[in-house]
């Protein structure tokens, strides 16, 4: 797959890498095309450096990999508003969170959801938001012998597929997280389990348990999902 990157920070590289070793060709673009020389470079397997017009225009997949304040000069610098963009699979793992562990005050719209409207035609995927970088370089990301789980939320089955393909290329697994309606709650569970691990150093993994209990202990007939 041929994969132009939007940004050229510590996102950029972790998955950057992770699809270069898998084979994908990579265009990365920054704010600062040095920045972005330095990282195709980093990254090798023939990547390469562009502005952000040109990391749009590269592939079938973009990432959006840009630091919440900058999202929509990066995209208005790239050319979305005017379709560059468009037809493309946009991957969204932008996390507006601030201070406090909350979501930066918006519209009421999710970061994808603004994501999607600043880039017409764009088939949004919101993904790769739950986890720190250094989780995203591991080769397979793999606890306790489960490989991770990784929610994408788009509206376009295809591009979801792509992106999920993308997911498997690192060895891990992906799941389905609903539309892209359903985008802001993986963007707020971005900011509730940062607070977890940062705010009060508490293990967020442990808060779920696993799959055979989301509706009860196994076997207890009367819970139903979503009944309590
Ligand atoms: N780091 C993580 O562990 C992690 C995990 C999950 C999701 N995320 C999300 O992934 C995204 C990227 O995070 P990151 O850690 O890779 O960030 P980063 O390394 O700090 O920066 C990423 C890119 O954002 C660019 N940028 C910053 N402000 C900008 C602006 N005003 N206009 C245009 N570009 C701007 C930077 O450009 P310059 O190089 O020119 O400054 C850089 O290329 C963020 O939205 C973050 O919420 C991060």
């Amino acid at each position: 797959m041929r994969i132009g990157i939007l940004g050229a920070g510590r996102m950029a590289e972790a998955l950057g890498a992770q699809w270069a070793r898998a084979g994908h060709r990579l265009m990365v673009s920054g704010r600062d095309r040095t920045r972005a020389a330095a990282l195709a470079a980093r990254l090798g397997a023939g990547a390469e450096a562009g502005t952000f017009g040109e990391a749009a225009r590269f592939g079938e997949v973009a990432l959006l990999a840009i630091r919440a304040e900058g999202v929509f000069a990066a995209l208005a610098a790239a050319g979305a508003g005017e379709g560059a963009l468009a037809g493309r699979v946009l991957v969204d793992c932008v996390n507006p969170v601030v201070e406090g562990f909350v979501l930066a005050e918006g519209d009421g719209r999710s970061m994808a959801e603004r994501v999607a409207a600043a880039a017409p035609g764009a088939r949004v995927v919101k993904g790769f938001n739950l986890c720190h970088e250094d989780v995203w370089r591991m080769t397979p990301p793999v606890f306790d012998g489960v490989p991770l789980g990784v929610p994408l939320a788009g509206d376009d089955p295809a591009a979801v597929a792509a992106v999920g393909r993308l997911v498997r290329d690192m060895g891990g697994v992906p799941q389905n997280g609903g539309g892209l309606a359903r985008a802001g709650l993986l963007e707020a569970t971005a900011a509730l389990v940062i607070g977890l691990w940062v705010g009060a150093g508490e293990d967020a993994r442990a808060m779920l348990p696993p799959l055979a209990y989301a509706a009860g202990p196994p076997g207890d007939a009367q819970s139903e999902p979503g009944s309590r």
